[in-house]
């Protein structure tokens, strides 16, 4: 057996405790007052408050610094008078018709900013911000949602932690009475949403010899022990009984045993269709036989990220108790070159019947999903959703700000398009036209595994449109969404955040 370090999954709360309230700008005692400012020396009427306070400084010091307040600029006063906060941060928002981009970017900012502040506490006053064509539920999600990102840390095997630890504590959102409920609504949706993220984040950074089937199984488990989720993993027998001779191809070659994870969450009426999540649980992927070259194969660990996207949602789902039904499928598996392992020009019979030629080997992920998605037509889903680190080519195609959307059909498509927008968290569509189909034509089998460079993203698709004629289905390529490399090396969660959308905007 491989050795495997004996970590158990965690499902941590978060550390930071977020909440709604009114703040009053002066007499609030808080290690970092937060007061938004707009361009042309605008000021909110929290900063208006305590710049009159203290007979102009603010304004003085808003000049003399030549602060501009574009969106994201900041600045930093450590010793305000007659005021009960020890600092004040300026948080630039651009006009003051302030618009979500600009929101999100200076959140995005102050998030960065609060992470080297030795501040334990911070408040943000919000009281009269309006974004454009936004709520206030809106505001207070996005809040919790960009601050929320802090409460992770990528330092659980270290054995020495940070020297600059986070010591953030507690954020205090500041509204008008009359926005407090709404506020507080934005508030509970953003904590479960950053749950569902972190979540997937840990277990994308978790290294392979950890993170292996076994453990998203474990994962699984942990999530529906306390809550209203049915689990069933099926093993390698069970996988041999139906049929799934094209997800075994991928496992032979491993000594970690493959796991086909079902969690059903019924959170609505009984009888109504779910929604059908399927993630790409790669814990591993060497390429088997069609071996990897070695530099940057470490980044291989992440190709379980799409299974992580789908265990982040579940337990979004679960914090928020939303009335649909969804029902979460991961077909996990290592890819090993061992001995047994499959060899480029094996055929095999997936559980649809269709004969596969493995021309090679490390187009693993359309075999494990082919498999997993046949199974899953037996929910009759409403539609149907794969998530998948599947392809270098998409990476090529859109770089790391979009996932790569495929479907066969335009409203689920159009759909998924908005919530990823309306999340920021974006997919783009991508062709999924017949022309393609026949670079996957095979002389001995049905379908070969896969269709040369050209389009890369676009046949992966194909292959897997073979096995999803009878269901809406759209296909999440996140190869370049769902981690981030370089020094700043680390999963990003992605994409739960357009999961979640899309399903809140199911209700
Ligand atoms: N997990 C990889 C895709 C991948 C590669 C994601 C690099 C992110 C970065 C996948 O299993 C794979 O190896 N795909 C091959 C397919 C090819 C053999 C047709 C690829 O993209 O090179
Ligand atoms: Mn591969
Ligand atoms: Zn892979």
């Amino acid at each position: 057996m491989t050795k495997t370090a004996k970590t158990k999954p965690t499902l941590k709360d978060a550390s930071l405790h977020f909440s709604v309230n009114t703040i009053d700008s002066i007499k609030m005692t808080t290690d970092c007052l937060i007061l938004p400012c707009f361009e042309k020396g605008e000021l909110a009427t929290s900063a208006e408050a305590v710049n009159t306070a203290t007979q102009g400084e603010i304004k003085r010091l808003i000049t003399r610094e030549k602060f501009q307040a574009k969106a994201g600029q900041s600045l930093l006063l450590l010793s305000v008078p007659n005021i009960a906060a020890e600092r004040v941060l300026l948080l630039g928002l651009g006009t003051k018709e302030i618009s979500a981009d600009n929101f999100r970017k200076a959140l995005s900012k102050l998030s960065e900013l609060v992470k080297s502040l030795p501040c334990k506490d911070i408040s943000l006053c919000l009281d009269d911000i309006s974004v454009k064509e936004k709520n206030t539920d809106w505001i207070s999600r996005q809040v919790v949602e960009h601050i929320g990102l802090l409460s992770y840390t990528s330092d659980r095997l270290k054995s020495k932690k940070s020297d600059t630890p986070l010591a953030l504590k507690k954020v205090q959102l500041g509204f008008n009475k009359s926005a407090l409920s709404l506020a507080e609504k934005g508030l509970r949706i953003g904590q479960a949403v950053i749950k569902g993220i972190n979540l997937a984040r840990e277990l994308g950074d978790l290294p392979g010899n950890i993170c292996t089937p076994t453990y998203l199984a474990e994962t699984a488990k942990k999530l529906s022990a306390k809550n209203a989720l049915k689990l069933t993993v099926l093993e390698e027998k069970d996988m041999k009984a139906l049929g799934m001779g094209s997800l075994l191809s991928v496992s032979a070659g491993s000594d970690q045993p493959a796991k086909l994870i079902v969690m059903e969450y019924q959170g609505g009426n009984k009888k109504s269709a779910p929604y059908a999540l399927v993630g790409k649980g790669i814990t591993f992927d060497t390429g088997g036989i069609s071996l990897k070259p070695g530099p940057g194969m470490d980044e291989m660990k992440y190709d379980m990220c799409g299974a992580a996207s789908v265990l982040g949602t579940m337990q979004t789902l679960l914090e928020l108790k939303l009335p649909i039904n969804v029902v979460g499928v991961i077909a996990a598996s290592e890819n090993m070159p061992n001995g047994k392992a499959t060899k480029p020009g094996d055929i095999v019979t997936s559980m649809s019947g269709q004969t596969i030629e493995i021309l090679n080997t490390d187009a693993e992920g359309r075999l494990v999903l082919c498999d997993a998605l046949t199974y899953t037509e037996k929910f009759k889903p409403k539609t149907v959703i794969d998530i998948a680190t599947l392809t270098g080519a998409c990476v090529i195609a859109l770089g790391n700000h979009a996932s790569g959307l495929f479907s066969n059909d335009d409203s689920l498509s159009s759909e998924l398009v908005n919530a990823g927008n309306e999340s920021n968290d974006r997919a783009w569509p991508m062709p999924l036209w017949d022309d393609y189909q026949k670079q996957l034509d095979s002389n001995f089998a049905d379908i070969a595994n896969i269709g040369g460079k050209e389009g890369g993203s676009i046949t992966a698709a194909c292959f897997l449109s073979r096995f999803t004629k009878n269901m809406k289905w759209a296909h999440l390529d996140i190869a370049g969404t769902a981690w981030k490399s370089g020094s700043a090396k680390g999963a990003t969660g992605r994409p739960v955040g357009l999961l979640v959308q899309y399903l809140l905007n199911q209700i």
